[in-house]
């Protein structure tokens, strides 16, 4: 894997340029969506509001290269010894039960935290009944264990651009928040920030989108997203198989021609999904092939019968500037996240040199 610093500044520019008004969180769970959170917050430092962990250990291991920045703890199960930690680190944390506000409210901490209240708008995943969360409010807001109250929501649908939900979400919750007095608002992840301008609020929430890709399918080209990570193998084997010849495991893929099949040193060991059907893009020598055949442990093949002169040693493209990981998703009907996230330890991760 490579990465990309210019790429990750240019899809932040896109951030700012949809949500000028808005503070930047930018999401670094599950190790910035496998782009590594160290670098990610490194490019990013000093040009975002905030990061987002998912896991106190995330937070934790986020602290340590990131001093002075504010680091939010989503969502997750909160006890007194994390409240406690929140308040030593200085995170900001996501309280989304009636009962770890309360927890919270009783809690003697060396310092008071500054809460980011979750409100159930309608994912039904996380955050409170606005009946809780009015309540939840007011517990906190007299608590000397708080130092400020922003109020959240996450949206189910914002992908979907043919719906209302995402304006019926985004009004449940300023409604609600309008209710308790004055309270920064937060609601936008990428495709909120992509299609639905008016959720924009005080805060955005950016992750996908700062990795390269657009959930929403809907920015125009002069607004496009560049891959961040380039996940490349190389050709460690080729051969020419006859009519009716099948490849790898169960020979899935058969030849209805005399074909050339190029062998790649990568497999599900590393991440690529083992699921990948026959026919999902890899580009070599800058042209598109197909997979023909079960992805193994460590190899999958391709047939490359139309790219001239493929021989081992060439550069294979799995995913990146030249092929989305989005589209390579389409293909294996899953996301670009669960991809990105999936990269196994045994693929090298080779970063840019000064940053
Ligand atoms: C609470 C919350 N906000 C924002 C995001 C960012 O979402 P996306 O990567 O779609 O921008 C996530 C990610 O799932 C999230 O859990």
């Amino acid at each position: 894997m490579e990465f990309d610093a210019a790429a990750l500044q240019h899809n932040l520019a896109q951030v700012r340029a949809l949500a000028p008004q808005s503070a930047i969180l930018a999401m670094l769970k599950a190790d910035g969506y496998g782009h590594g959170a160290d670098w990610v917050a490194e490019v990013l430092a000093g040009r975002v509001q905030g990061f987002g962990a998912a896991r106190i250990e995330e937070a934790i291991a986020l602290r340590r290269s990131q001093a002075d920045a504010r680091i939010l703890l989503l969502g997750t199960l909160l006890d007194a010894e994390i409240l406690h930690i929140c308040s030593t680190q200085r995170f900001d944390v996501v309280i989304h039960r009636l009962e770890d506000a309360e927890l919270l409210a009783a809690l003697p901490l060396p310092a008071p935290v500054r809460v980011w209240l979750k409100l159930n708008i309608g994912m039904n995943r996380l955050g409170m009944h606005p009946v809780d969360f009015s309540a939840a409010h007011r517990l906190l807001n007299l608590a000397p264990s708080v130092a400020s109250i922003t109020h959240m929501g996450h949206f189910s649908d914002a992908d979907n651009l043919n719906e209302n939900t995402t304006r019926e979400q985004c009004k449940l919750l300023t409604t609600t928040s309008a209710s308790l007095g004055e309270a920064p608002l937060s609601a936008a992840n990428s495709a909120a920030i992509i299609a639905h301008p008016q959720s924009h609020l005080d805060w955005v929430r950016p992750g996908i989108m700062l990795y390269g890709d657009d959930p929403t399918g809907s920015l125009p080209d002069a607004q496009k997203l560049q891959a961040v990570m380039q996940f490349k193998s190389r050709v460690i084997a080729v051969k020419e198989v006859v009519t009716g010849d099948g490849v790898g495991y169960n020979r899935r893929w058969r030849a209805n021609q005399p074909c050339r099949i190029a062998t790649v040193a990568a497999g599900y060991a590393d991440g690529y999904p083992r699921h990948a059907p026959d026919g999902t893009p890899v580009v070599v020598r800058g042209q598109r092939a197909r997979l023909a055949g079960r992805v193994s442990m460590d190899l999958l093949t391709i047939d490359v019968s139309d790219i001239d002169g493929v021989s081992t040693g060439d550069e294979v493209e799995l995913w990146g500037n030249q092929l989305s990981a989005n589209e390579v998703a389409e293909h294996c009907e899953t996301i670009s996240y669960e991809l990105f996230t999936r990269v196994t330890r045994r693929v090298a991760r080779c970063y840019p040199k000064g940053l």
